[in-house]
Formats: structure tokens, sequence, C-alpha cells
């Protein structure tokens, strides 16, 4: 057949379409294609150590290539903001200071797979069932004064397990700390309160009492276990619904809960903001936290009350009216000397607040976890002495070395923390240098230089800064235990980069 040109045309066009047909066919088989990442996403989570399976739930708008939706999981729910570049997406969450994607992922093969501070998710498109479900909204209580329990006339010390087992926490683990608090000569330093983070939590009862889960056989009996070497026994429960972690918390369930961890012989609550954020604004915090403060109360047992929300809503101005003993000034820590330094900073406005029985707690330590120097380490333990802070060894005391010992139970500088008076230190910052000042109970003063420069530096420290009764006397460097001289009213020292000089200065 001969093929004219319009024939030549019609021909291929056609063929042209078919390909294109073909083509289309080909792409919308092609797993992911055609699909966007907007929408919503269930990621199943792995089982947790009380057996409940925890769902992820990504809700997803998409206009352009910009992306905003919620992010809930068990324990929290954040609105999220983001970018898709094609398959690809990254998030940050909307309320937080750091605006640096912690969620990014890419759709594969019609699912949508994400890391989240570090965790990976694997989501498919959500069930109509997929829902959290809608708890009761507990109108929270009137304001009115929670009596002080006496405790904590100086900041708590002890040991806490989260910065270094998060969620690998057990029964057996926590007795072998229990009994190297003793053999370490961490009990003599003062340190008496091992306390058990985020993950021991069960499921609740018929009765709606809450249970520990398989890692915790009998909370009892570790807490007499704990209570035979002379120590004490800290738990961590929340106002939410979920820890932080996604276990139950003690939403609508604070008496009962206090009246468990009393019957436990528990001596220290670490209570974690977490979920509650999903049910009250900030304006709820103080009448929620003495909720607890009251439950404690009422349970009879004098029970030392952590505060855990992160210094929202100013609780340094009414911790101590729900019954807080201490309470928290910061996000949290990690093991860097940038973030040890930004804790320690934001601790500063909260000064005027601090003393004895309610004291701000910039977190936990990390000496002796493995990424800052000793120098580093040495400063960490010093501003924590010179802020009052709460000092809550976060490391495996099981196995330090000599030095992580003698920065955690530095008994000079722990007397300095442990100061009745319990004054915080504020700082004067000169270049480089940083002056912190605490005023002790003996009349006396330590003081800390420390180093943010990168190189060693020449520290001086000036007597007519101390605010001293009289003229220096005695002077002592609390790291290098030895006293020193005041010459002409000053005394100088080279101070290395991130490390600090600390004294204790007095005109007696
Ligand atoms: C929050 C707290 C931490 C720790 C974890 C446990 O992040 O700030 O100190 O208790 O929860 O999930």
């Amino acid at each position: 057949m001969r093929v004219n040109r319009s024939m030549h045309r019609k021909l291929s066009a056609v063929a042209t379409s078919a390909a294109a047909l073909f083509f289309g066919l080909m792409l919308l088989a092609t797993p992911g294609y055609g699909q966007s990442i907007a929408g919503r996403w269930t990621a199943i989570g792995k089982t947790m150590d009380n057996g409940e399976v925890p769902k992820t739930i990504l809700d997803l708008k998409q206009t352009g290539n910009v992306l905003t939706g919620r992010l809930v999981g068990l324990g929290y729910g954040v609105d999220v903001k983001g970018t898709a570049k094609g398959n690809h997406f990254d998030l940050y969450v909307i309320d937080w200071n750091d605006k640096k994607p912690s969620v990014v992922g890419d759709l594969v093969n019609g699912e949508l797979r994400w890391k989240q501070w570090n965790e990976t998710y694997v989501a498919k498109p959500a069930t109509p069932a997929d829902e959290f479900p809608k708890l009761p909204y507990i109108t929270p209580p009137a304001l009115h004064n929670v009596p002080y329990n006496g405790l904590a006339k100086t900041p708590p010390m002890g040991w806490n397990s989260w910065n270094l087992f998060a969620g690998k926490i057990d029964d057996k683990t926590v007795r072998t700390m229990a009994d190297a608090m003793v053999t370490s000569g961490m009990k003599d330093a003062g340190y008496i309160y091992v306390n058990i983070d985020d993950t021991w939590e069960g499921v609740r009862d018929a009765e709606g009492n809450l249970q520990s889960n398989h890692k915790f056989p009998d909370m009892k009996a570790l807490a007499d276990y704990v209570h035979s070497k002379g120590l004490k026994i800290g738990i961590y429960s929340g106002p939410g619904p979920r820890t932080c972690a996604g276990y139950p918390a003690s939403y609508g369930h604070e008496v009962q809960d206090a009246k468990t961890f009393a019957a436990w012989g528990i001596d220290y609550l670490k209570y974690d903001w977490c979920s509650a954020g999903n049910i009250y604004k900030n304006d709820a915090l103080q009448p929620v936290y003495q909720k607890m403060g009251d439950a404690l109360e009422e349970s009879g047992r004098p029970i030392v009350y952590s505060l855990c929300e992160y210094g929202m809503g100013e609780v340094q101005k009414w911790g101590p009216e729900v019954g807080g003993n201490l309470w928290r000034t910061t996000g949290d820590i990690s093991d860097t000397w940038t973030s040890m330094i930004a804790n320690i900073e934001k601790q500063v406005p909260t000064a005027p607040y601090a003393g004895p029985g309610h004291w701000n707690d910039p977190d936990m330590l990390e000496i002796g976890n493995g990424h800052m120097t000793a120098n580093e380490y040495r400063t960490h333990m010093s501003l924590w002495a010179l802020t009052a802070s709460p000092l809550l060894a976060g490391n495996d005391i099981r196995t330090m070395t000599a030095v992580t010992k003698s920065i955690l139970m530095n008994k000079e500088v722990i007397a300095v923390d442990q100061d009745p008076l319990g004054k915080q230190a504020s700082p004067v910052k000169d270049g480089e240098l940083e002056t912190w000042i605490k005023p002790l109970a003996d009349g006396s003063v330590a003081v800390g230089v420390v180093n943010h420069g990168a190189t060693a530096a020449q520290a001086t420290v000036k007597a007519s800064d101390l605010n001293l009764d009289g003229a220096v006397k005695t002077a002592r460097d609390l790291w290098a235990h030895k006293d020193v001289q005041f010459a002409g009213g000053a005394y100088t020292a080279s101070v290395p980069s991130h490390g600090v000089l600390m004294l204790r200065v007095s005109a007696k």
C-alpha cells in the first residue's frame, strides 16, 4: 500500500498516541508514580516493652512544594512544615526554635519512609481506623498553694537512667547501679537517689492501677533493695496520657498513681509534660502540676517532686506553689560542650528563684559519657555546682575511670553545690572569660572562671568583685585541691580552653 502524506501524518499521530498511552500505562504501573506525598499516612512501630504496638500518623497537605501538616505519635503531637522535592521531603516542627528539618524522607513504592529523631518510619496510606482515641478534657483545678514537703533542702543528688540507657533500663541494671553507688564512693560523696526514667511503665489493670512492664517485675522489691543500700529510689511519669516515650502516664489517674508510687516506696517523682501539651495550653501548666503536687501530699509519703516541662511558663515563679522541689529550666541536654553551655545559659534568668527546697534544674549530668574532654566535664560540674543545680549523674557509675570519679566526686566542688544558703551564681562575661560568683553560708564565696575560647587564657579573680566581708584570708583552688595566695587583691592563673578555674575564697 502506498502511503500518502496525509495518511503518513495520521499513522504517525496514531503511533505517537499509542506510544504515549503505552508509556502512560507503564508510568501508572510504576509504584509511587502519580501518588503524592500529601495525604494521611500511618507507620506501625516496634512493639513496646509493655506489649503495645505504637502508631505514628503523619497528615500532610501540599501547596506547590510547601508541605504543612501534623505528626502524631503516642505521647506527642506537633504541627510540621517543610518542602517536597519530587519524591523527597523534609519537615520541621513549627513550635520549636530549631527550624532544622527533624523529619526527612521519601515516597518509595507507594510507602512514605522517613527518619525522625534517629528512628526510621515506614508508613502506608492511613485507614479511617487509624485514629488516636479522643480523651475527655479534664478541667484543671483552681489554684491554691501546695504545702512544702520539707524535702530537698539542698539540691538533690543521685543518678538517673535516661542519659545513658534511655529505653534500655531494667531491674537488674538499676540494682547494679545501686550497688555501684555504694562501692564507687558516690553514696559517701552525697549521691543518694537512684532514679528510673521513662520506659518502666506497663499497662493499667482493670481497676486502673498502673503496673510496671516485664523489665521491672516487682517495683516494691526493687525499692526495698535500693533502700537496703541506704539509698533512695525515684520514678518517672507525666500529667498527660502518655510519657515522652509513649508509655502510659498519669492523666486522670494522679491520685491513684501517687498512691501506687507511695505503696512501692518511691522517694522521688520526675513528672514530664510531653503529651499533656496535646490536651492543655501552657496557661494550664501550673494547675496541672498542682494536681500531682496535691496527690503526692495526699499519698502521705515524702516524695521529692521534680517538674519537667523544659522551663515553659516561667516555672521558676510558681514551681514552689505546686509543691515542686526542682524544675527543669531547659530542653534535653546532650553530651556536647554546646548543649551543656546552652543549658546553663538558659539557667541564668532563673537565679533569683533558687533556694532551699526548690531548685532550678538545667538537666542531668553528662560527665563520664565520653563526648566531652576532661576539662569540659570539670566545667560542667563546676557550673552545676555554682548554680546550685541538682547533681544527677547520667553515666555508667559501675565502670567509671579515675578521671570521671575525680570530677563527679570532687567533695570540695560538691560542697559548693550543697551549700545550705542555696544561692545560684550569675555570670559576668568579659570576652571569652565568664565569671560566676556564688555566696556561701559561712560568708565565703565560690568563684568559677570559664574559658569559652579556643586557646588557654589568663584569668584574674579580683577580691573587690567578691563582696567579701574584709580582705582575703584564705583561697583554695577546688580542682587543684591546694591553697593559693591573693597578691595585691587578685589571683591570676592560666585556664585551658573550655576549662575552668574554681576557687573558694574567704575573709575569715
Ligand atoms: C523528656 C525528658 C528527658 C527524658 C525523656 C524520657 O525528653 O526531658 O529528660 O525524661 O523525656 O522519655
